[in-house]
């Protein structure tokens, strides 16, 4: 493995804020990790992810990403590399209400200039929600609406998915079904960075648990994980016994 996200003493304070929302945070993800953020509500999970996303600046400290130091970039320097390099995953999906869920997948890439409709597709269909293509999102379940958001995220081929509270507004079942399918993405290759609350999903399904506490890490536990490796078994006994 060889590492993808730097940050190097990263303190952040925003406009009004007394404390520091982050204060001296330095870590390193490799490529091809899964890694979970966990913490209480304020501590500064969405103020990381932000930062690795090129959302927002740090105060002071340095953010690299594939080598490249956000802190060089410019405004449209910084546009450019997150259409380029960052999937993003919201609670709330945010897809847009008067595009159907094929468009609003084909997004990013239209910002790119290319026109991929096979692709979209293909995610859709990866995601197990090819039957919904030409609708529109207040048709479509909250689960449903997330895989959307997912396949929107993953249409330029992000070097990191980023998603914050990706099963935060779902119900248990469709938070399940889209951390398994963030799982399976992480097994094919994909760099995941999560943010969740809920720490029986986060230790199921990614293998390293970063705990923020007071815009710091407090600890940082590499899993062995022995649900994953169950499931993973079954996964290959399964496709062996169909061959
Ligand atoms: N745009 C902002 N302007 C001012 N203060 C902010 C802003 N965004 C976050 N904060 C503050 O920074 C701190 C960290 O916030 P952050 O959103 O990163 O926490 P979080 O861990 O994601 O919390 P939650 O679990 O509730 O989403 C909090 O004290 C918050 O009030
Ligand atoms: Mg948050």
């Amino acid at each position: 493995m060889s590492e993808l996200v730097r940050l190097t003493d990263i303190t952040k304070v925003y406009q009004g804020g007394i404390t520091g929302a982050l204060n001296g945070v330095s870590v390193t993800v490799e490529r091809g990790e899964f890694t979970a953020i966990m913490g209480p509500s304020g501590s500064g999970k969405s103020t990381l992810l932000n930062l690795v996303a090129g959302l927002d600046r740090p105060t002071s400290g340095s953010v690299e990403v594939g080598g490249t130091d956000l802190g060089k970039l410019g405004e449209a320097g910084l546009a450019r590399f997150r259409r380029d390099h960052i999937g993003f995953v919201f609670q709330f999906f945010h897809l847009l209400p008067n595009l159907t869920a094929l468009e609003n997948v084909l997004i990013p890439a239209q910002l790119k200039g290319t026109v991929v409709p096979g692709r979209a597709r293909e995610l859709l269909d990866l995601l197990g929600i090819k039957e919904v293509a030409d609708k529109y999102p207040a048709r479509l379940s909250g689960g449903q609406q997330q895989r959307v958001a997912i396949a929107r995220a993953l249409i330029n081929n992000p070097t990191l998915l980023l998603a914050d509270e990706p099963t935060g507004a779902l119900d248990m079942h469709s938070g399940e079904q889209v951390m398994e399918l963030l799982g399976r993405l992480h097994r094919d290759g994909q760099t995941i960075l999560l943010v969740t609350h809920d720490a029986k999903l986060a230790t199921r399904h990614a293998a390293r648990v970063l705990s923020v506490l007071d815009g710091k890490i407090v600890d940082d536990a590499r899993l062995e994980s022995p649900e994953r490796t169950a499931s993973e078994v079954i996964r290959v006994r399964s496709e062996e016994a169909s061959r």
